[in-house]
């Protein structure tokens, strides 16, 4: 017994508490540091994120500068530069040398950010690959502030190396990050030129110059229409998990529990908070604080009972079908494309929505499908496999639609599939943000756009099947014509030469019906 005892004692001495800087230091492969090609990707991402986040929070048309440049073998200097709004001084040192401190983690909000660490992971990997700190220099218009900053990783605190000051006589707003970082550039599939691509190809509102090892490359805006700004909601009862319920409930300002759930909750009215009580058997008019733990057991239950409308979508704020056309249009050459954005839905409580656009012919590589997955206007270019959106792409029959495919795989030939799922909150199936989880709600919706689209390529696809067989019956009979025009001529004594062109003009005069495109 003593034994056992002297263990947990010598065990005890050695618990202490863990930071979460520490914890991401070690596990870099949690935020998508895993090997040099990949951490050099995400350490750009992270920060073109943020800058198309924060330019469109603040209704400004983004123009970013992204450069990317060797300094030694296998060493990069990174910078990322918008014209945001910039960020305040005051804020820089948590923002940029704090896990797990933003400004998006408390919303439920359609939105880029999430966790508060994205930035904070490219500071990390920085110094602990190179040493250096992380660059800042930034503007909300007033004075230009350029700080130095490292992460204290034992502490999860930053630590200010330099901040500087200087006038800004052209008013300029923005931000700009650099750092070095340890990588490997790529070209390819899961490449940084790729990212950027595709983040165009959904936010045809952004320019983006992309000044990388092989040179500058432009990614023009199609258009000048900015997004409509998605808006924050409430949660919706049936999202809302017990101990959150509990926590809500010790930190809410309303004075009784009827005003706790028709304030606190979305599609929650006066009647539907009576009847929760009445299930729940509590009193409405009992303080929240006071809800003991069984009542908030019961109160759980009976809200997820209770019959409400679903939460409101107006919190979504999709591409659209004329603006997913345009971005692809403008990125990839095909011959027809099609669009389809659904209406919203809602899984858990939280609403989404689902856009599919299909890129068919032209200058797509003839034999594999291309799948091209978003979430939030964020391209994911990791974990294929594991994502719901792969798994109903192959669950679709494209055999209907004009292609080749065998059982579990994407279909053949020259196609490019976009996928968008928006959400106030994507259920992402790691830290890495890279593959979305298998719920039914979404898994049959993200089928549904499939389908819409895949009908609506087919249209073209037959068409153009019938133009080719039609050109063929026509050369086959020109191939004739001549024979055909001499034995008439020898029937009727005219000149054989005078039927053959009659009969040419008949053929070349039947009108021909071009390809056309749905725009
Ligand atoms: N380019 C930028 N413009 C304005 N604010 C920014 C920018 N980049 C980062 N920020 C601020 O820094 C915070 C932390 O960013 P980050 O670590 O990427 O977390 P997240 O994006 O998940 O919030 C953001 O929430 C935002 O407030
Ligand atoms: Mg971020």
């Amino acid at each position: 017994m003593d034994e056992i005892n002297g263990i947990a004692e010598k065990l005890a001495k050695d618990m202490k508490e863990i930071s979460v800087a520490e914890f991401f230091e070690k596990n870099r492969h949690f935020l998508g540091y895993e090997n040099p090609t990949r951490s050099l990707l995400t350490a750009v991402k992270e920060a073109i994120d943020n800058s198309l986040e924060f330019t469109c929070q603040a209704n400004i048309l983004p123009t970013i500068k992204v450069k990317v440049k060797e300094i030694e073998e296998g060493k990069y200097r990174v910078s990322v530069e918008d014209n945001g709004p910039g960020v305040i001084p005051e804020k820089v040192p948590h923002a940029f040398g704090r896990v797990l401190y933003g400004s998006a983690f408390h919303k439920l909000r359609q939105s880029r950010s999430l966790f508060g660490i994205g930035i904070k992971g490219a500071c990390l990997y920085a110094q602990l690959t190179t040493g250096k700190p992380i660059k800042v220099v930034t503007s909300t218009g007033k004075k230009i502030h350029t700080f130095e900053i490292m992460i204290d990783v034992t502490k999860n605190e930053p630590i200010v190396i330099s901040h500087k000051e200087e006038e800004n006589p052209s008013h300029w707003h923005g931000l700009k990050v650099e750092y070095e970082v340890a990588g490997r550039y790529v070209k390819g599939e899961a490449s940084i030129q790729e990212y950027i691509k595709r983040t165009a190809m959904v936010n045809p509102f952004a320019e983006i110059i992309f000044d990388g090892p092989d040179g500058k490359e432009t990614f023009k805006r199609a258009t000048e229409k900015m997004p409509v700004q998605p808006i924050e909601i409430k949660p919706h009862p049936y999202g809302v998990q017990l101990g959150v319920l509990r926590r809500m409930l010790t930190s809410t300002k309303a004075r009784n529990l009827i005003g706790f759930l028709t304030k606190e909750f979305s599609r929650v009215g006066r009647n539907s908070a009576l009847k929760i009580c009445k299930l729940a058997k509590i009193s409405p008019s009992k303080r929240p604080q006071e809800v003991d733990k069984d009542e908030s057991e019961r109160l759980y239950k009976a809200m997820q009972m209770v019959k409400l409308a679903s939460p409101p979508t107006n919190c979504l704020s999709p591409v659209g079908e004329e603006d997913l056309i345009l971005g692809l249009k403008k990125e990839l050459k095909a011959d027809h494309y099609v669009a389809v954005t659904r209406p919203p839905s809602v899984y858990s409580g939280f609403p989404f929505q689902v856009e599919v656009a299909l890129a068919y012919g032209g200058e797509l590589p003839p034999e594999n499908a291309i799948l091209i997955r978003f979430a939030n206007r964020i391209p994911l270019l990791y974990h294929q496999g594991d994502c719901v959106i792969t798994k109903a792409v192959k669950e679709v029959d494209w055999r209907r639609y004009g292609f080749s495919q065998s059982a579990n795989s994407l279909p053949l030939g020259p196609l490019a599939i976009l996928v968008h799922f928006v959400s106030v909150w994507v259920p992402f199936t790691s830290e890495g943000k890279q593959a979305i989880a298998n719920y039914p709600e979404i898994f049959k919706e993200i089928k549904l756009a499939l389908q819409d689209a895949g009908r609506e390529l087919a249209k073209y696809i037959r068409k153009i099947k019938k133009m080719k067989e039609k050109e063929l019956r026509r050369s086959i009979f020109e191939r004739y014509l001549p024979v055909v025009a001499e034995a008439v001529g020898e029937l009727t004594d005219k000149k054989a030469e005078e039927i053959l062109n009659k009969l040419k003009n008949m053929i070349r005069g039947e009108k021909i019906e071009g390809s056309s495109e749905k725009a």
